[in-house]
């Protein structure tokens, strides 16, 4: 049998933990099997699922091609679809199946990190980005009851809501400014959990997305970011719970491999690959 390629596509994409984390899996699981890293730009996704189609056994996408490889796949799952994210495609027979593993990473960290269950919960989103929207409609589909969505674009916060609530009339979905002091406090103390969902803290000196002070004791905090970011910093130092990142990358992965060969990675394995 023929060694099975897998990949992860994005622009840019040398930075990727994604690489080290299923080799070593396979490494473990002694399969015949490699994952690498493409390159691609916007203009070459196209030909990129074409060549898939007869040259690779899976891939996964990462930014900034999540929405825009879903025109040239054959079929994509209800939940991916109304996000408009897809991070992981399958193929069988020639045909590029796609869907989301992001929205389950979260889910599955949460519960690592605090205990935390989506049914008949409220969660509260910091950014309502490609991260934020295949999370939230996971997390509607798992029978969220209460979703506070912040953003520095009040529209297109209220936008995802009025999609959420359309789909998921169950929902109850709040939008609010980040810099409207009053509604973001009010909606903190409303969840056992804040999710920061924008791309501030990827650069060290990048301010956080809102006062950290703003959090109350008794909340926790997930970053989707695994770098020290200032509102982590300020949880430390506070005593307040919180776990950065990894976690999602990690039970987006191991999904991602599990959906993919049909097997259960050895999660210790690849988590060791990550910071
Ligand atoms: N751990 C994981 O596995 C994982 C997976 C996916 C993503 N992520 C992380 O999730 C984050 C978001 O990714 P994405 O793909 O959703 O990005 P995106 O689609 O570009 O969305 C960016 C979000 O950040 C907000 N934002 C950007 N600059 C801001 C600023 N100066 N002040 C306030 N808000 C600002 C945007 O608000 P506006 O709407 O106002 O522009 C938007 O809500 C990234 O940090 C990424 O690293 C982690």
């Amino acid at each position: 049998m023929t060694k099975k390629i897998y990949a992860v596509i994005g622009d840019p994409i040398a930075h990727s933990l994604s690489p080290a984390m299923h080799n070593a899996a396979f490494r473990a699981l002694k399969m015949d099997a490699e994952y690498i890293a493409v390159h691609v730009l916007a203009d070459g996704l196209e030909s990129f699922a074409a060549e898939a189609r007869k040259k690779l056994a899976g891939f996964n996408i990462t930014v900034p091609h999540k929405k825009g490889i879903i025109p040239f796949l054959d079929e994509v799952n209800q939940e991916a679809a109304l996000a408009g994210s897809v991070n992981t495609v399958l193929i069988r027979e020639n045909q590029l199946s796609g869907c989301s593993t992001d929205g389950y990473g979260l889910e599955a960290a949460l519960s690592e990190a605090f205990g935390y269950t989506l049914k008949n919960n409220a969660a509260l989103f910091i950014g309502c980005g490609g991260a934020a929207r295949a999370a939230a409609f996971h997390f509607a589909s798992k029978g969220l009851k209460n979703l506070y969505i912040l953003n520095r674009t009040l529209a297109t916060a209220e936008g995802l809501c009025a999609e959420l609530t359309t789909h998921y009339p169950g929902l109850e979905c709040t939008a609010a400014a980040l810099n409207n002091e009053e509604a973001v406090r009010t909606a903190l103390k409303q969840v056992p959990v804040a999710i920061q969902c924008t791309s501030l803290g990827l650069e060290p000196d990048d301010p956080p997305p809102l006062p950290p002070e703003w959090l109350p004791q008794g909340i926790a905090l997930f970053d989707t970011i695994y770098k020290p970011t200032a509102l982590l910093q300020y949880a430390q130092a506070h005593g307040i719970a919180h776990a950065n990142g990894s976690g999602m990358l990690l039970h987006q992965g191991a999904k991602s491999f599990e959906l993919w060969t049909g097997i259960k990675p050895p999660l210790d394995v690849m988590r060791a690959e990550l910071p």
